[in-house]
């Protein structure tokens, strides 16, 4: 076998066997096929595509080419949750601590922000003290002791994905359903957790911008996450503006705190709920998806998911006091307000112009070596379907470097279209597969 002929044989339509798919992903890790010969042949899937079997065979490739975490330490049906990648999604921080308030053991390893979509770590990061890398033996008492670890995920899981994403990341190969759904169950079946519910973001925020391919890559995620013997749910949910009114590390777990308060803005707090709701129903504490959702709002009412979330902060290290202290997060020195240049409605508000945006002021990264402004970031006061008057703000803009600011401020106000008539607000959960 040889990596020229696998090249020539996907990129003229054929379908790659699971010996040739295997000799592909280990040859790559080992580095005996070098970067060129990867990016042609994912440039070849990304015309040619790969079937349903090759995707699986591309999935146990990556699944294996590293460590599967063993949670059989944990008591309970553990359930993972996993966004395809957003703008202002901070639905973890929220979701988590309202499904372990709920009895559901959470343990869950994420990942960091690269381009213009944002990561868990680095939300959690923004707590002072808070620490993601924990020892497994910390990792699994702690989901003993508290229902509750999220870590950062470690060097030894899916090696193949972490490579393969940094080449697709350059190559213009991410947006292919195949590449992406093996790139993520890959790792959630590592990661071990008995259910998942995925999270398949649509608009022009994600990856997939219309629902036909959402729903076809929820779809194949839920067939691989099946026929690996896992209980897989995916939701398809709305990404056409920024979720919630936060955008940055320190301001969206700000917003998470405060929707746990009972105070979040409309969608973020419908999502979380209705996420929970499917963790909870997956982990066995109840029958339905319905009565899932009902149990994560008593959670959130009663104040339990806020004490979740303090309990969890505490065992990892990070200040509690945060919860009811606001000014003990990171603070910008730099803010700039957005103002609406005429009355109207809010019609639009580009999630990738304002993920870019929030990037450029220091929030997110363009390389994975590049350290991120945990201040930095944008808050939106404005969200589709809000009046707004002339010279009002939409949003603002929060640094620590003037220029950085600038350049995000100009990207942002990009992001807003206004209009006379009243547009429908978005539909938050599109789809339940
Ligand atoms: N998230 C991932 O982990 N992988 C992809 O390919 C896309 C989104």
């Amino acid at each position: 076998m040889n990596m020229n002929d696998i090249i020539l044989k996907k990129r003229d339509g054929g379908k790659l066997t699971q010996a040739e798919i295997q000799y592909f992903v280990k040859g790559y890790v080992a580095e005996e096929i070098p970067d060129y010969q990867a990016s042609a042949l994912l440039m070849a899937i990304y015309f040619q595509k790969m079937d349903k079997e090759e995707t699986f065979e591309l999935t146990n490739a990556m699944r294996y080419s590293g460590d599967n975490i063993d949670l059989s330490g944990i008591k309970g049906i553990k359930v993972d949750k996993h966004s395809t990648g957003g703008v202002g999604d901070k639905t973890t921080l929220i979701v988590a601590p309202l499904a372990a308030a709920c009895g559901v053991p959470i343990a869950k390893m994420s990942g960091r922000g690269l381009g213009f979509t944002g990561g868990t770590v680095d939300k959690l990061e923004a707590i002072p003290g808070f620490q993601t890398a924990l020892e497994a033996g910390q990792f699994l008492s702690q989901v003993n002791e508290i229902g509750i670890s999220v870590i950062g995920q470690t060097a030894h899981i899916t090696p193949a994905d972490k490579k393969l994403y940094a080449l697709r990341d350059v190559t213009g190969t991410v947006e292919n359903l195949s590449l992406i759904a093996a790139s993520i169950m890959s790792k959630k079946l590592a990661a071990g957790s008995d259910a998942i519910v995925l999270d398949v973001k649509c608009g022009n925020g994600a990856f997939m911008d219309n629902l036909a391919d959402a729903a076809a890559l929820g779809r194949m995620m839920c067939e691989i996450g099946v026929a690996a013997g896992r209980r897989t749910v995916a939701a398809i949910t709305d990404m056409s503006q920024p979720l919630g009114q936060a955008v940055g590390n320190s301001l969206e777990i700000i917003e998470a705190i405060e929707t746990l308060k009972g105070n979040g803005p409309e969608d973020i707090t419908e999502l979380s709920l209705r996420l929970a709701g499917i963790m909870i129903y997956l982990g066995g504490r109840v029958k339905t998806h319905a009565e899932g959702q009902i149990m994560a709002q008593q959670a959130l009412v009663s104040g339990a998911g806020l004490e979740k979330l303090k309990s969890f902060i505490a065992k990892q290290g990070g200040d509690t006091a945060v919860v009811d202290d606001y000014s003990r997060f990171p603070r910008a020195s730099v803010k700039k307000d957005i103002v609406a240049w005429e009355s109207g409605f809010v019609h639009g508000i580009s999630a990738k112009s304002i993920g870019l945006a929030s990037q450029h002021t220091g929030a997110g990264r363009a390389t994975k070596e590049d350290a991120v402004d945990l201040a930095a970031g944008i808050y939106i006061h404005k969200k589709v379907g809000d009046r707004v008057y002339k010279g009002e703000s939409l949003a603002t803009v929060y640094g620590n470097n003037k220029n950085k600011v600038a350049n995000a401020e100009k990207e942002a106000a990009k992001a807003f279209s206004i209009n006379r008539e009243k547009p429908d607000r978005p539909e938050m959960m599109k789809e339940i597969l």
